[in-house]
Formats: C-alpha cells, structure tokens, sequence
C-alpha cells in the first residue's frame, strides 16, 4: 500500500476510533516500556502532536469533550465539565496545557514542594496489568515551586481551571511541615484557582501523621489565615488517604467546619493489597508503594459516602479512585462526589477516557 494512503488510513482510523488504537497499537507498545519512561514518552508526543497546527485541531476536536449540561459552578469557580486530571501526572506544571486537550475540565499539577528533589530511586512505578492498578512509591519527585511558578507564568490558559497540589520536602520534620506548605501557598497563589493541602502520599516518611487532629488543625489553621490575608482568597481542598478509620474521617469532617476549608480530595493511593489478582510474590517484589486504579475504586467510593453524609452541607467532595469510565464516575457522583478526577485508568483505557466519562455523565444528566 503507498505510504500516503496508508497513513490517510491510519488518520481515519485514528480520528473515527481512538479508544481502539489505544488498545490494539499504543497500550501494547507502551506496556513493553518501563512505566516511567512510557509516561514521559506519551507526554512527549502528545506535546509534539499539539505543536504541528493541523494534527492539533484534528486531535482537539478528536478528543473535546461535550460542554452542555456538563459546567460546575462550585467554590466561586466555574467547572466546564466535572472531569479533572488527578495529582501526580503533571507534578512539574508542563504538560497542563497538552492534557487539557484530553478534554479536562481542570487539571491538579503538583505535589509540589518547596525545594527541588529527586525522589525514590528508580524503579518506583509499577504496573498490575492483572488488576488495572498501579503501585507508585515516587517520593514527591519534583523541580520545587520557583519552576513551577515560572512556567505557570508562561502558561497560556483557557478552557480548564488549575489546582495546585501542595506538599513539603522528604527532608523537612513535621514538626517544621507548616512553613513548607505556607511557602508553596504563597508563591502558587496568583497563578492556581484552588489549592490541595496533601497529607495522604504514602512515599514520604511520616507525611500521613500530618492527618491526625491536632497538628492538621495547626497546617490549615495556619493556611487559612494566609490565605485570608491576601487579595483574593483561593479554595483549600485536603487530599486524604483511604486508609483512614472512621474516628479519623470524623475528625477530618469536624476540622472542615472548625477551619472553614472548601472541601475534600477523596482518595489517595492505598497501602493495602487485599484482594488482588497479582501473585503475591510479584507483590513483594515490587515492595512498598501506594496502590491506585481498579481495586481502590470501592473503598475510595465508600470514602466519599461516609464524608457526605456526615459532612457539612456544602463541603466540596472530588472523588478520586479507580474510575476508568461513565459508570465508575456515576457511582462517585451518587456517593456525593461534586467533581472527579483520574490518573491510572488513563494508563489502561487510553486518553479518550475523559470524553467517555463526560459523554457518559451528559447522557445520564449527572
Ligand atoms: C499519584 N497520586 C498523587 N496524589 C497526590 O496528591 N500527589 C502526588 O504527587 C501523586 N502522585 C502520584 C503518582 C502516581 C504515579 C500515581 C499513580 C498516583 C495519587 C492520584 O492523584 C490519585 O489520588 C490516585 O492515583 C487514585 O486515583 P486513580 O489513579 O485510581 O484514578
């Protein structure tokens, strides 16, 4: 077959039937690749589609996802659709703009920390392919928040709200945990529209101690005050870890009324491994980590249930946790979920999840 015909071929193929190509020729490619670097790999084409102008408004139109019925008028913001980019795909705020293209209606950049740091020695990301999960233990891998700050000024913006996830460095005491996050505030504050206070990454030492009462009241207390100090006061969501009991899920709801914060991040990974298809020994080969996708879809689903019935009326719910289409988002959305997010069913069902999970919610009227 002539090249041109072949690759007109593939074009119509590509635009008529994304979700297929993910699956019969991309995943299989990516999946021979080590995680990390078939992460970096996709990002780096998708970038280098988005800057050749004709393939970019084919692949903008391609993947868009539906906007009427779909808008979220929640904290002051307004929401173009209810689907978002979980924490942890774009820690370095460079690919916003390309995976806005997916059809995002806001992407959450971060965790960023105050200074720069490497994180966990490689490998520390890890495929379940048995259980369409993940098991990550990267360590708050990041540039710091100055590099963020200065690519987010250069960020051109439209079409997508921006939350910036914040964290503290491996290397700072808890003790010393407010300043991290108040300098990661400060700086990210003119460019974000809503902030996540993160306290539930398993992959720093301790960091998950930052959850129990007394010193989570002193960090958004503290955040708090800061942040009614400047010009325009921004939402504060906290991202928790699903692992929680209900007497700490009860003193989480209670400090959302004492602090006056706008919400909750439901879930992060988990340090559990009940209930997996992957064999044990392949478990413990791959060590410790927190694990993501489809066996945390229940639990972070029964997380978000307890949190609105027990919540204040109002508390903000994004619901987060092993939703890899329409009816995984339905089922947080009727848990009391506002708005979700995704990250490792992206790795399994390709990037037309997101149009498929807006598609999904539009025809539902959720
Ligand atoms: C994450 N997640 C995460 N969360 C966060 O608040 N800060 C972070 O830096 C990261 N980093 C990160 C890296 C990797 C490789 C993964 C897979 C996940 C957690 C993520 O935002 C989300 O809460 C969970 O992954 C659950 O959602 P999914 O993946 O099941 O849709």
């Amino acid at each position: 077959m002539p090249i041109g015909c072949h690759s007109s071929h593939s074009l119509l193929t590509f635009t008529a039937k994304p979700q297929a190509v993910y699956q019969s020729i991309l995943k299989p490619l990516l999946f021979r690749l080590a995680p990390e670097r078939a992460h970096a790999l996709t990002v780096s084409a998708l970038r280098l589609v988005l800057a050749l102008p004709g393939l970019s408004w084919l692949f903008r139109r391609v993947y868009a996802s539906p906007s009427e019925g779909l808008e979220r008028e929640l904290m002051g913001l307004r929401f173009p659709n209810p689907v978002g980019l979980a924490a942890g795909f774009d820690k370095d705020g460079r690919h916003a703009a390309a995976m806005s293209a997916l059809g995002f209606g806001f992407i959450e950049i971060g965790t960023v920390t105050p200074r720069a740091q490497p994180g966990n020695p490689q490998p520390r990301l890890f495929r379940l392919p048995q259980d369409a999960a993940l098991i990550n233990r990267m360590g708050f891998n990041n540039e710091g928040v100055d590099a963020l700050v200065s690519r987010l000024q250069n960020l051109s913006r439209s079409g997508y709200l921006i939350g910036g996830n914040i964290g503290k460095n491996k290397d700072t005491p808890n003790e010393e945990a407010v300043s991290d996050y108040l300098i990661c505030f400060e700086k990210l504050h003119p460019y974000v529209d809503y902030f996540v206070v993160n306290v539930s990454s398993p992959n720093t030492p301790n960091l998950r101690d930052l959850q129990e009462k007394e010193p989570l009241a002193k960090l958004l207390l503290a955040l708090q005050n800061l942040n009614q100090s400047l010009a325009q006061a921004r939402p504060i969501l906290l991202k928790i870890a699903p692992d929680l009991t209900d007497s700490q899920l009860d003193d989480i709801i209670e400090l959302v009324g004492t602090t006056g914060i706008a919400g909750l991040i439901a879930t992060n990974t988990t340090i559990s491994r009940d209930g997996l298809h992957t064999p044990a020994d392949a478990l413990s080969s791959i060590g410790a980590g927190g694990l993501s996708g489809a066996p945390l879809r229940q639990r972070a689903t029964a997380v978000i249930r307890y949190l609105r019935q027990r919540g204040p009326s109002g508390m903000v719910i994004i619901g987060v946790g092993g939703i890899d289409g329409p009816e995984a988002a339905r089922e947080k959305i009727e848990a009391g979920a506002d708005l979700i997010q995704v990250y490792t069913a992206l790795v399994y069902e390709g990037p037309a999840l997101v149009q498929r999970i807006n598609r999904g919610l539009q025809q539902n009227r959720l």
